[in-house]
């Protein structure tokens, strides 16, 4: 089938990959011409592992194309995928406007070969009658079209596995003709599918990762009470999860949740919920959690090397908002960073793939070239991402290097028994 993806950033890319992966004819579009001049030389402007591999077998097959010509690849295309960006706006709802835009510009190149405009987008419930409203103003008379809400599940790090074998496909549609073409498209995934109106399929995006974060921030909530009793928190997780209608998946006690989806996503539905004339409180709390985790981290580092964090030096290992991404957007690492800088610490961090990103956010952190580096002759050590290398570093090469051996573990990455036999102080989450 042909498929046009406008917007290939994480989402428009990795779902115009997969697809091409799977056959169909694909062409990505960005009005970023850099973007685009480096993609066709398989040159991808962030860290997704497979990736840059998978682009560059379909270019090569001539299933994969880039372009910054939406016209052109709206008159190719049988299925139009709309995934540009819906940031927070300044008055804490979606900000739809490179949505807006697009949908007119698709509308102005639409010609008289039905197609099926489908929005990938996260966004909030309404958008898409929102595109049909723009589509109907802008479009010739006798275009035909339908439109259809298909949310992205991809979690960045394991993009392209969970985009082929996704736990689902939700698409959302009234038109059976649109719905038989869209299970056409996706006859290769490994996934179930659900159909839906597409009202439903956009409340279940939001849906969805507003209760992943209400998952962790329960866990986190449960960490601080077994701080306070003195339970462990991974055998009470282990313990929850194994009910099966709790599952065990989501509950790992750390420094919070970051990233570019969860905090704008539930910040969004918050929003769209008190237009709606609903006071969603349970996720308000979940944000407050959240923030919580964060002073929770710059507290346990005062209580372990005293209060007065100036000439303080403080390692960092992880900056990126989970492992095998380089994304440090809305980073739980890097807000804690912040405020450690306020007090006046020095700051030494290392991440496998995150310190170019970083560096525009965070100019007054010394980037160290590897682990011990940065926690060389610190005070304490933060680990704010659990990277499978911090997971195999040397203990004992630690220690001797360390000024002080404490280690504030973030994301219960060690064994407490064990750190205290080798010598270290070591504080942890919830155990
Ligand atoms: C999230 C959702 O998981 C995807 O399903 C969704 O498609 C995506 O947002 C999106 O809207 O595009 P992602 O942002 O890649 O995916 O990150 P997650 O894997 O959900 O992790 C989010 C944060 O939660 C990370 O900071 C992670 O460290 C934290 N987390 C996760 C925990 O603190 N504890 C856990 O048990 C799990």
């Amino acid at each position: 089938m042909r498929v046009a993806v406008i917007g290939s950033g994480h989402v428009g890319l990795v779902t115009g990959a997969c697809l091409a992966e799977n056959g169909h004819q694909v062409i990505c579009v960005d009005n970023d011409k850099k973007k685009i001049d480096s993609l066709k030389k398989g040159g991808l402007t962030f860290y997704e592992p497979g990736l840059p591999e998978m682009v560059l077998r379909n270019c090569r097959k001539k299933r994969l194309d880039f372009s910054t010509d939406t016209g052109y690849a709206v008159k190719f295309a049988d299925i139009i995928f709309i995934s540009v960006g819906t940031p927070l706006g300044k008055w804490g709802g979606a900000d739809l406007s490179q949505i807006r835009r697009v949908s007119k510009e698709i509308a102005l190149n639409l010609n008289n070969r039905y197609k099926i405009i489908a929005e990938k987008s996260t966004v909030p419930v309404g958008t898409a009658a929102e595109i049909e409203r723009i589509l109907k103003l802008y479009a010739p008379k006798n275009a035909d079209f339908d439109i259809v809400s298909n949310p992205e599940f991809l979690q960045e790090g394991s993009a392209i596995k969970t985009t082929l074998e996704a736990d689902r496909i939700v698409i959302g549609t009234q038109s059976p003709k649109a719905e038989a073409i869209m299970r056409r498209l996706y006859a290769r995934f490994r996934s179930k599918i659900l159909v839906t109106d597409f009202k439903s399929a956009e409340l279940i995006k939001h849906a969805s990762n507003s209760f992943l974060a209400l998952k962790i921030s329960y866990i986190n909530s449960l960490a601080n009470i077994c701080e306070r009793s003195g339970a462990n928190i991974k055998m009470v997780a282990q313990g929850l999860g194994m009910d099966k209608r709790i599952n065990p998946y989501f509950l790992n006690a750390g420094i919070g949740y970051g990233g570019f989806c969860l905090p704008k996503d539930i910040a969004a539905f918050i929003h769209i919920s008190e237009k709606l004339g609903f006071d969603f409180g349970i996720l308000k709390a979940v944000q407050k959690v959240n923030d919580y985790q964060r002073d929770l981290i710059v507290r346990k580092i005062k209580k372990a090397i005293g209060s007065n964090l100036k000439k303080k030096t403080i390692a960092v290992w992880g900056l990126a908002f989970k492992p095998n991404t380089d994304d440090v957007r809305e980073s739980q690492a890097i807000h804690i960073i912040q405020k450690l800088l306020l007090e006046r610490a020095y700051v030494k961090a290392f991440d496998p793939k995150a310190i170019r990103e970083s560096s525009h956010l965070l100019p007054h952190v010394h980037y160290a070239v590897d682990m011990y580096e940065a926690a060389n002759k610190c005070d304490c050590l933060f680990i704010a991402t659990e990277w499978d290398e911090f997971k195999k570093a040397s203990l004992d090469r630690l220690k001797k290097i360390m000024r002080r051996p404490v280690i504030i573990d973030g994301r219960n990455i060690f064994d407490p028994a064990e750190m205290k036999k080798l010598g270290f102080e070591y504080y942890s989450i919830g155990r």
